[in-house]
């Protein structure tokens, strides 16, 4: 066999290290992850998004962008308790956090701030997931460090990189799979897909300015994830016609997201998309991958639309914590998107059938505002036939 420090592999040698590699990072699937996320039940699945909280040391870290009269008795604590409130009612079956979870430049010591941040969730023992925005890693922590961070803490399905990528940009790139319902024909097969991505901070080419981008490392492993489970979902048994939906969640909105005006988005636009100062491309990567329907980011914090573009919903949630810029008498807020399976003739579940999103206020009454469909089997349907009928 090959000795140490051999200067030279044989191609040969090579391949069998690829494919022991891939043989032992076989990416786990619906059955294997460490705590399944399903479909509950009814046959739904609801997904709460909190953006841009923006924590940093707590009761000491005061309010932005509120009235002089709420200052005085403004803080971090007002993020936390709108977490709170919003998964007493909301009840999510998962919870995503988008990005600037902290904001670095006040936290005193990240890991505190980090675990401050997510504490109703972890309190909730409702599953979440978290991803990096560009201010996570401004305080004692790097980017790598924030992520190790998160996926240490309790009830996350976080992840640092995926195992099955030994080389990704970035961190906090990862999917999940949503299982149909236990018990039904769709209990091995993966109905909804999350796919997570971090898109950076800040751009490190010095000829081009401004924010970070999805890579095309990025890009592939979500070409490859997409295809394998597209692949597996399409395979017997119960084998489907086209792939499970999927819904993608970062942090910095694409060009793309400037495609609309309020005569075609539901929601408000109040400041200008901040993306990156080029275009990278994962727009046309994700319409040719097939399966995503909704892309969920923050960033932005006075945006909060809904618009689509060639069958992909580009969303904002909203800005939600109070240490981040805002407006005054516009309410903090976030965004809820809830899947829902189809009745099968036999009474069972099937597959998903719509997506719907609606967003909530952070006032006295919680307030539900926005809602609509974002996604349908049978309206997705009809336009197939539109377009394959049309000559045009
Ligand atoms: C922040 O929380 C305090 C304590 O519950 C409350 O009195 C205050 O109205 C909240 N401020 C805002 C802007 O929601
Ligand atoms: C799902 O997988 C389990 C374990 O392999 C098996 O017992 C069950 O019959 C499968 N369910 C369906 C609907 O195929
Ligand atoms: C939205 O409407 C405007 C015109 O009001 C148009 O210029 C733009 O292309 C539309 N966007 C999409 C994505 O349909």
């Amino acid at each position: 066999m090959a000795k140490k420090n051999t200067p030279s592999v044989s191609p040969s040698h090579f391949l069998g290290v690829v494919v022991f590699s891939l043989c032992f990072f076989v990416p786990k699937s619906v059955l294997g992850v460490k705590k399944e996320l399903r479909f509950r039940k009814n046959g739904g699945f609801k997904i709460l998004q909190v953006a841009d909280m923006h924590y940093a040391d707590g009761k000491t870290t005061s309010c932005l962008n509120v009235f002089p009269n709420q200052m005085p008795t403004c803080s971090d604590l007002n993020t936390t308790a709108f977490v709170e409130r919003m998964i007493q009612a909301e009840k999510p079956d998962f919870i995503v956090f988008t990005g600037d979870n902290i904001f670095g430049f006040d936290a005193t010591d990240a890991a505190k701030s980090l675990s401050a941040a997510f504490q109703p969730a972890i309190a909730s023992n409702i599953p979440w997931a978290a991803i990096l925005g560009n201010h996570d890693q401004e305080s004692t922590l790097s980017r790598e460090g924030v992520m190790k961070h998160i996926v240490g803490l309790k009830n996350t399905l976080s992840q640092v990189n995926p195992a099955e990528v030994h080389i990704i940009d970035g961190f906090g790139n990862y999917n999940l799979e949503i299982g149909g319902v236990k018990g039904s024909r769709f209990e091995n097969k993966s109905a909804l897909n999350l796919y997570f991505l971090d898109s950076g901070d800040y751009s490190t080419v010095p000829a081009i300015p401004g924010y970070g981008w999805i890579k095309p490392s990025q890009q592939l492993w979500f070409q490859r994830t997409s295809a394998k489970l597209r692949r597996a979902y399409m395979r017997q048994p119960e084998a489907q016609k086209g792939p499970a939906p999927g819904l993608v969640y970062f942090h910095i909105p694409l060009p793309e997201f400037a495609s609309f005006d309020s005569s075609n988005f539901t929601g408000v636009r109040q400041e200008g998309i901040s993306s990156a100062s080029v275009n990278s491309g994962f727009f046309t990567t994700m319409v040719e991958a097939g399966d995503v329907k909704g892309v969920f980011t923050g960033h932005d914090h006075l945006n909060d639309f809904c618009g689509e573009l060639t069958g992909i919903q580009l969303c904002y949630a909203g800005g939600f914590g109070y240490h981040a810029y805002g407006k005054a008498g516009w309410s903090r807020r976030a965004r809820v998107v809830m899947a829902s399976l189809e009745k099968t003739e036999q009474g069972g579940w099937g597959a998903v059938k719509s997506i719907k999103t609606w967003k909530r206020l952070d006032d006295e009454h919680l307030t539900t505002v926005d809602g609509q469909v974002l996604w349908s089997k049978s309206h997705a349907a009809v336009r197939r036939k539109k377009q394959v009928g049309s000559p045009e």
